[in-house]
């Protein structure tokens, strides 16, 4: 591909946003649901730059009429009909181009890169394809004479299937693009309230000042999630919740609550900040496994008042397995900040209800006065949730209005609901954030390798320590709150989770 644009703004992949797009797997379910959308939504928004072209490639012997076509009709599906306005839509119709590749053909690439060469050098590659095809897709592009210094690279979880795989992939990219043209998407660094977990802590020296384990007594992070396995059973079976869910998402939400000051919000003092948390994280050996981690599989129940099948009673499952759809787990941060405080992970399919919230459970007061069956409620709490609903709330004490009361304590929250409080601005989805920002070439809310691989050895450790102890599957019905041994665990070390917090002991 021809180098030669001297353009300034040419001398750095970063910082400028691109105006070429390339999107691989472009017909698949990532790009059809989300990303075409999340595209159509930055240009009605005007986001875009003006002269930015979109390569959609897949393998399928289609017409870009048959392609806008596809498109427009997703975009129809997935966008309410008061946001698909139809300049925009023509607008974004008319960047679309398509190229016919067989990923795993480098002769197809030829063709792919003689129609870029007449494009802008500033490429953004998006690989919305299975990780197993990225090593043919860099070495294709690279083959190709299709990559220079400015282009960058967009690729999905999951990096491998532990330590050793992880390495693998971040090699072979490594061959053919910097780290600083790399950007990993953990679509959970795209959410809002993720983004402003950083305001709240950083903006806020009433909160930086108490995060600490001096105030804070436990933290809790918790992942409902509605959706079973949704045809994804060979993938899921493989993988379980370890690693479609806690290596990654959990992991990332973990270090943006714990990390410390950035010195500079930009993406590598971000990520270093991060990658000293991942450091610090406690391993849950032998001797812990047992009182430290639960493992669960749904069965047969009952979900949104309908008969829903159990894990080995869905669609292409097989009769028996031992992936975990459920998983609990208690560790600790050994640093300054954190060391005595437990951050306890949870998340599961199948739930009876979607949630993903931290809580914050800060200490009580050393010296308690009040009413001693109160002492239960007289804890703060900071509840951050990401979905559904944004919001924001800490839960404080006053006292029950009126004369006939005395001291009694009562819990009431100040609550910041996004959707209400910021009406005049939608919510945007995770990845128009995150591709805006990859075709900005921000890489702060990308995953940087020592991020990827630290998680995965982290996640490793646990995995060989359950199979060594042949820690047990409990089971949970389709449409409940997860096992009961979730709580046992959690309540043994002398804490609850969040649902719990109010009930009698
Ligand atoms: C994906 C996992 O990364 O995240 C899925 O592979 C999971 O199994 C999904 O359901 C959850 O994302 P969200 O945004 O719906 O919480």
């Amino acid at each position: 591909m021809s180098d030669s644009n001297s353009s300034d703004e040419l001398t750095t992949a970063k910082g400028i946003l691109s105006h070429s797009f390339v999107l691989f797997g472009a017909l698949g379910d990532l790009s059809l649901r989300k990303l075409m959308p999340a595209l159509y939504q930055l240009d009605h928004a005007q986001l875009l730059s003006k002269e930015l072209n979109i390569m959609a490639v897949a393998r399928s012997a289609i017409s870009i009429t048959e392609l806008k076509q596809r498109i427009e009709h997703t975009l129809n599906q997935y966008i309410g009909a008061d946001e698909l306005n139809a300049n925009s839509l023509s607008r974004f119709l008319q960047r679309l181009s398509y190229c016919k590749v067989d990923l795993t053909h480098a002769q197809d690439y030829i063709a792919l890169e003689q129609k870029l060469a007449l494009w802008h050098p500033q490429i953004t590659y998006y690989l919305a394809t299975p990780p197993s095809l990225y090593k043919d897709i860099c070495q294709h592009l690279h083959g190709a004479n299709a990559i220079n210094e400015h282009c960058r690279i967009v690729v999905e979880k999951p990096i491998g299937h532990d330590l050793s795989s992880s390495k693998v992939i971040n090699d072979k990219m490594a061959l053919y693009f910097d780290e600083s043209q790399i950007f990993r998407i953990d679509h959970y660094l795209g959410k809002e309230t993720v983004q402003n977990l950083i305001a709240l802590r950083f903006a806020n020296p009433l909160f930086e000042s108490q995060w600490n384990h001096q105030h804070i007594d436990y933290v809790e992070i918790s992942v409902a999630e509605e959706v079973g396995i949704e045809g994804r059973w060979g993938y899921f079976d493989k993988a379980g919740q370890m690693r479609d869910m806690v290596q990654n998402h959990l992991l990332q939400l973990l270090c943006m609550v714990a990390m410390d000051p950035p010195s500079q919000l930009t993406a590598n003092s971000i990520r270093d900040e991060k990658v000293k948390v991942l450091r610090s994280l406690q391993p849950i050996d032998q001797d812990k496994i047992g009182t430290h981690l639960v493992l669960g599989q749904y069965t047969d129940g009952q979900f949104k008042q309908q008969p829903a099948p159990g894990y080995l009673n869905e669609a292409d499952a097989n009769t028996s397995s031992d992936t975990e759809t459920f998983i609990a787990l208690r560790t600790e941060i050994a640093n300054w900040r954190w060391t005595g405080t437990p951050f306890y992970l949870r998340t599961g399919k199948r739930m009876a209800n979607k949630v993903t919230e931290i809580i914050i459970h800060y200490k009580s007061n050393s010296h308690y006065i009040f009413d001693p069956d109160q002492a239960e409620i007289a804890q703060n709490k900071l509840i951050i949730r990401l979905q559904p609903y944004e919001s924001i709330s800490l839960q404080v004490l006053t006292k029950e209005q009126g004369i006939d009361k005395n001291m009694q304590l009562r819990r009431d929250p100040l609550h910041l609901d996004f959707a209400q409080t910021q009406s005049q601005a939608r919510i945007p989805d995770a990845y128009e954030r995150l591709l805006l920002e990859a075709l900005k070439g921000n890489q702060s809310l990308f995953v940087r390798r020592d991020e990827v691989e630290l998680a995965w050895q982290w996640c490793d450790q646990i995995r060989q320590a359950w199979h060594r102890a042949e820690l047990p599957l409990e089971d949970y019905s389709a449409g409940s709150n997860g096992p009961q041994q979730a709580s046992n665990m959690i309540e043994t070390h002398g804490h609850r989770w969040y649902e719990h917090c109010n009930e009698a002991k």
